[in-house]
């Protein structure tokens, strides 16, 4: 098969494409993840001497681009589609890739047939079932598959094309993440994309996927191709960035989520963060309800803040004598990340009896980290509370510049 130079599937190298989709204009993923720059599915496609191969089948919404993608490439047939991950931003479109080539056989590992047949319902006895080390030649070349489980869900696959060693991460290392001109784009957007997908979707499994990152450092990849947002053409860039973001260090730098109905918990915020600065701690502060999206995205950035943060101080009023619902919102998200905050404090202004900080409290587990008794008080503050603020301030900055000692 011959590509034309001019057409605008993007080649990675004389035997390789990328044939996927670009969904620039999707903000929210999971109902849970905001996408400010959107995202891409991207599905690749292998040339070997006897046999080609598709790898993952793009987002059902977006199948007619990689339908597309391939009669541009003048695909006639397909010899493997090779699922790397039963996801439906990557399966959904595989019903109408089968269609439109019948003698395709699947290959994939017994977890992701598994879940195919959980989430797509699809079931094919003619699978051909790959395990850890096992080789589909494709005549000149061939994919080594690589079980990653829990990077994120328990059937995520590497496969690893030699001898032209670009490595297919699946969701590893990906982005949410897509300009208008190419899948090639390498700068500091590219890292805080990624960044910003590692918090969301890979931090909760931060320990599982040293070993994955590991491996996949080993096997010294020239490429490494993930499922979404550009290509890494070096590979060394996103690995220091994993090693950086799944290790245990922290900065010192406090986010605070935090919300307001009449700007007393503000005025509290404020003064906190003013004074956490001047002790020489970087403060983020996340306002979850300022505007109406306010809280999908702003929720968001603190997950961000706390892939290093030293810190989180829940700020909040009370409502009905429970948290207000949008800093449960937060503190449930966060607590599922199991970020590796070494401290949390909170902020609460209320108006009669409240019991809000235990509910925060109690839908924290996962923060392992040392809990500064809250400081709560009510209505506006008052000059009294100002000066207890001080105080939370310089109990906050002596643990996190106590804690991080020689770093
Ligand atoms: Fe991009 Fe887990 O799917």
């Amino acid at each position: 098969m011959k590509i034309e130079e001019d057409t605008y599937l993007y080649k990675l190298n004389d035997s390789v494409y990328e044939v996927g989709a670009k969904d620039p204009n999707r903000r929210i993923f999971d109902s849970l993840v905001y996408m400010p720059q959107g995202t891409t599915y991207n599905s690749y496609l292998i040339e070997g001497n006897t046999h080609n191969a598709l790898i993952d089948c793009v987002d059902p919404e977006k199948i007619e681009v990689l339908i597309s993608n391939l009669r541009a490439a003048k695909v006639d047939h397909l010899d493997y589609v090779v699922m790397l991950h039963a996801e439906q931003d990557h399966s959904g479109g595989i019903f109408t890739i089968l269609d439109l080539y019948p003698l395709a056989k699947i290959v994939c590992t017994a977890k992701v047939k598994e879940l195919l047949a959980i989430h797509l319902h699809l079931t094919d006895e003619n699978m051909i079932i790959m395990k850890d080390m096992d080789i589909l030649d494709l005549g000149g070349m061939s994919l080594t598959f690589h079980p990653i489980p829990f990077a994120h869900w328990p059937d995520n696959t590497m496969v690893f094309l030699e001898p032209q060693k670009i490595l297919f991460s699946s969701d590893l290392f990906g982005a949410h993440y897509t300009d208008e001109n190419s899948t090639l784009v390498m700068s500091d957007i590219q890292k805080k994309a990624a960044r910003g997908y590692f918090s969301e979707i890979m931090m909760p499994f931060r320990k599982i996927i040293a070993k994955h990152i590991a491996s996949a450092q080993l096997m010294k990849p020239a490429i490494i191709a993930p499922a979404h947002g550009a290509v890494w053409l070096d590979p060394e860039v996103i690995f220091d960035c994993y090693k950086n973001w799944i290790s245990d260090e922290v900065i010192p730098k406090v986010t605070i989520p935090y919300l307001t109905m009449h700007q007393s918990t503000e005025k509290a915020v404020f003064y906190l963060a003013q004074h956490l600065k001047a002790l020489g701690i970087e403060v983020e502060l996340r306002n979850l309800t300022n505007q109406p999206e306010s809280l999908l995205i702003e929720t968001g950035e603190m997950i961000y803040d706390l892939v290093d943060a030293s810190a989180v101080v829940f700020a909040f009023p009370t409502v009905l004598g429970g948290p207000h619902p949008a800093i449960a919102y937060a503190a449930i998200t966060a607590n599922a990340m199991i970020p590796k905050t070494k401290f949390m404090g909170m902020l609460c202004s209320y108006a009669w009896a409240s019991k809000a900080t235990e509910v925060i409290n109690s839908v924290t587990p996962n923060f392992k980290c040392q809990r500064f008794e809250p400081l709560i008080f009510k209505g506006l503050p008052t000059q009294e509370d100002f000066v207890r603020l001080e105080s939370y301030a310089k109990e906050i900055a002596d643990a996190i510049l106590g804690k991080n000692k020689g770093l």
